[in-house]
């Protein structure tokens, strides 16, 4: 399955005011087909990757609605059939706001449209094919520290607060960047996604990779402290079940958004820089795919 990294973003696909661009997504497109291949959508509410002239022109309740309203119409009149299941919004809380709800406080979207952004987001959405299967995602709810026990609590009560007021939502991603540094949440993890299933949504890891920049010692020992690390988030997952699907946020180190960072990143993802199976390959296959 495919899911474009920037291409169905709204920079990408409505670059001007009632302009639409899907170049890159056709490129796209056009490589899923010849291959067979689903594809994902990946995102219609975020605060990051707007052009440049959005925010300016939410400039009431009504306008926003009706740009927001158009703008998901446009895109899956575009991507449909290919595109079944959609991000509808993105990184919506944000542990360090102000906020008692934990929403992110600089989303254009929540300025514009106050909380109920999110629920009118998954209306739509549906509205506009309602068929699809709509789903939130979002970082840092899968590791032990105080700020994503946080994240995890405001996620769970905006998801509830979303189904009260109508928005339907079928499913979390987890977007499960890891950091190998950083320890594994486990109870309240474990509990968090109960809760989340218990609401009727499905679970998702949409965005899977491993940040091992901050690991020292030996190289050999670093691979298998990755290794592990991994095998026990995978484990971990599975013990609550009922994963439905699992994405890596690329394929290979050469090309990970984590690089920008970390130029000569390697083990992020299950293919190394030249295209050769990585030590990620070998315990998604025995720790997901169970052969
Ligand atoms: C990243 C892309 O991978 C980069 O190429 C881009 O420069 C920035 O965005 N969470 C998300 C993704 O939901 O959209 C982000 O993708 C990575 C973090």
């Amino acid at each position: 399955m495919l899911v474009p990294e920037s291409e169905l973003k709204w920079f990408s696909v409505q670059p001007s005011p009632g302009v639409f661009d899907f170049s890159g997504y056709r490129r796209m497109a056009a490589f899923a087909h010849a291959n067979d291949m689903d594809m994902r959508g990946h995102v219609f509410v975020w605060h990051r990757a707007n052009p440049d002239w959005l925010e300016g022109a939410l400039t009431d309740r009504r306008t926003a609605e009706k740009i927001l309203a158009s703008h998901i119409k446009r895109v899956t009149q575009e991507t449909a059939p290919l595109i079944r299941n959609w991000d509808v919004v993105n990184e919506a809380i944000d542990t360090e706001s102000g906020r008692e709800d934990g929403l992110r406080e600089e989303s254009i979207w929540l300025k514009a449209l106050g909380p109920d952004y999110i629920p009118l987001a998954f209306k739509l959405a549906h509205a506009a094919d309602p068929g699809l299967t709509l789903a939130y995602n979002d970082y840092g709810l899968e590791q032990g520290d105080g700020g994503n026990r946080r994240k995890r609590r405001c996620t769970l009560r905006m998801l509830e607060k979303c189904l009260r007021a109508g928005g339907p939502v079928h499913a979390l991603g987890l977007q499960s960047h890891l950091q190998a540094h950083m320890p594994l949440a486990h109870n309240d993890f474990r509990s968090f996604l109960r809760d989340v299933r218990a609401l009727g949504l499905a679970l998702y890891i949409t965005e899977l990779d491993l940040d091992v920049s901050r690991l020292f010692g030996r190289m050999d020992d670093r691979i298998k402290l990755a290794q592990n690390y991994l095998r026990a988030y995978l484990d971990l997952v599975q013990e609550e079940g009922a994963i439905e699907m699992l994405l890596t946020w690329g394929l290979s180190d050469r090309y990970s958004w984590l690089r920008k960072d970390n130029p000569g990143l390697a083990g992020a993802l299950p293919l190394d820089a030249d295209f050769d199976r990585g030590p990620m390959w070998g315990t998604l296959k025995e720790g997901w795919l169970h052969i």
